[in-house]
């Protein structure tokens, strides 16, 4: 039985007074939710505040990135040790923003997913096709590059430590969702890619989220499908009656 997670991917969204007013708020609605992991991302700055507010809550608490090294002269870095000094479980790695807008590589998130599971932090491994690749029908060649980059020289028990969020690009932010087919040909392809390269527990142990455009009103035909173990919630995490409501749905 996989556990499913509903992650709220704030991004660069929330002040630190906003993050307290949020959290009381959808902590109320929340109540008596059973069967289900709530993660939420802040920003680095409302990491504590946040973490503060969810204390004695099911809420977890994960960051949006990390860096490789522990400390040193990285100017503008936040290492590993800060984020479990205050509470981080989770980290999203290799969001698309970060590689489109930031230079992220395979290769630097390769790096960041080893980081963050020798820290216990666990990596939510995000990997997805832009609109052209969709359209020229290199969906499954895509992720499979970025599986097996971000996946590199990683163990079958750390492959089974992590969490995967397959979000099509052409699908963040722009209200188009996957329809549950494309999202469960993807979902499919990538628990199949994870058993060919550690075997039968680890896929299906594995959990792997949906991200883009997910909303109160199509996550229950999303969770429906049988290799989709969750969602990484954006723009409809940034409420708390919309991203509570996603959370009861699931
Ligand atoms: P969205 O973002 O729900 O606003 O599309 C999802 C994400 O980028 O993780």
């Amino acid at each position: 039985m996989r556990i499913p997670i509903i992650a709220g991917n704030w991004k660069m969204n929330k002040t630190t007074s906003e993050t307290r007013a949020f959290c009381p708020e959808f902590i109320k609605l929340i109540d008596n939710v059973k069967g289900v992991e709530i993660v939420i991302a802040p920003p680095f700055t409302a990491l504590s505040a946040a973490g503060d507010a969810i204390r004695d809550t099911i809420i977890k608490l994960s960051a949006q990135n990390i860096f490789w090294e522990e400390k040193g002269a990285y100017t503008g870095e936040i290492s590993p040790l800060m984020l479990k000094e205050i509470g981080c479980g989770y980290c999203i790695i290799g969001h698309s923003e970060r590689r489109q807008y930031f230079g992220e590589t395979d290769d630097t998130v390769n790096k960041k997913i080893k980081t963050a599971l020798n820290y216990e932090i666990t990596p939510v491994f995000c990997i997805g096709e832009i609109l052209k690749e969709r359209e020229e029908n290199r969906t499954m060649a895509v992720i499979g590059r970025q599986l097996k980059g971000g996946l590199r020289d990683l163990l079958e028990s750390d492959i089974s430590r992590i969490v995967i969020a397959y979000e099509p690009v052409w699908a963040i932010g722009t209200g188009k969702t996957a329809t549950p087919q494309q999202a469960q040909e993807a979902h499919r392809f990538i628990r199949d890619f994870i058993r060919k390269k550690a075997g039968d527990k680890a896929a299906d142990g594995i959990r792997i989220l949906y991200g883009g455009s997910v909303t109160p009103e199509n996550i229950k035909d999303l969770m429906a499908q049988d290799d989709i173990d969750g969602a990484l919630v954006g723009g409809a995490s940034l409420k708390p009656d919309s991203f509570a409501a996603i959370v009861r749905f699931s």
